[in-house]
């Protein structure tokens, strides 16, 4: 993963709304430079899983333009923009294996098996994982699951990665630990970071 570099983001004026009526992001401005770490800070429903889903490229935005490098994104698929997301309850693929879960962004990019075979391991080692790649999510615990969703997003060395509180779930001595390692993780590999929490 040592390839990645930071991806730089801007949001340009944007505007969300579900309902056509009720903008649940208002009017967002947001420079995020190559290999930042960015946290955001909110109360709940005040639209931080929006603005995540609006970058990953899951939620369209209603008004506004997203950059990613300078290029605007709003109509490039989320498989194409580059982007690892941790999701706020995981979302992991139950009927899969572990390492199924982490090989499925690497197929998606149409990677050869060998190279996924390759990424998938180091991955989980990365997590200290590396035993459990044969597990369903549901015979792991909620940290175990929690780190498998990290492992997920960080798999296919992407440049900017995205974690919707992921830490929500821990407990204190998992949640320092898990703190602890996305830093590393985060100085290690140069990827730029928005971490939500509240
Ligand atoms: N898929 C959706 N459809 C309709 N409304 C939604 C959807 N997702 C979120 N919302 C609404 O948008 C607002 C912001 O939600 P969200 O982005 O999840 O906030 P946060 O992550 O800060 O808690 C809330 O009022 C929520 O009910
Ligand atoms: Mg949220």
């Amino acid at each position: 993963m040592s390839s990645s570099k930071g991806a730089a983001v801007r949001f340009e004026k944007v505007q969300k709304s579900y309902d056509g009526e009720n903008l649940v992001v208002k009017d967002l401005n947001l420079d995020i430079a190559p290999g930042e770490f960015l946290t955001m800070l909110g109360p709940s429903g005040s639209g931080k899983t929006t603005c995540l889903m609006m970058l990953a490229g899951f939620e369209p935005a209603t008004h506004g333009e997203i950059f990613l490098n300078n290029h605007p994104i709003n109509n490039v698929p989320p498989y194409k923009r580059g982007i690892g997301m941790v999701f706020q309850n995981y979302a992991l693929f139950p009927h899969m294996s572990v390492a199924e879960n982490l090989a499925f962004p690497l197929q998606i990019r149409k990677m050869n098996r060998a190279d996924q075979e390759a990424k998938v391991k180091r991955a989980l080692e990365m997590v200290e994982l590396g035993a459990f790649g044969n597990r369903r999510p549901a015979q792991l615990s909620g940290g175990q699951q929690q780190r498998v969703a990290v492992a997920r997003a960080l798999v296919f060395d992407p440049e900017l990665v995205l974690m919707d509180e992921p830490l929500g779930a821990l407990d204190k001595q998992l949640r320092e630990q898990m703190q602890y390692e996305i830093k590393h993780i985060h100085e290690n590999l140069g990827v730029s970071v928005v971490h939500v929490t509240y």
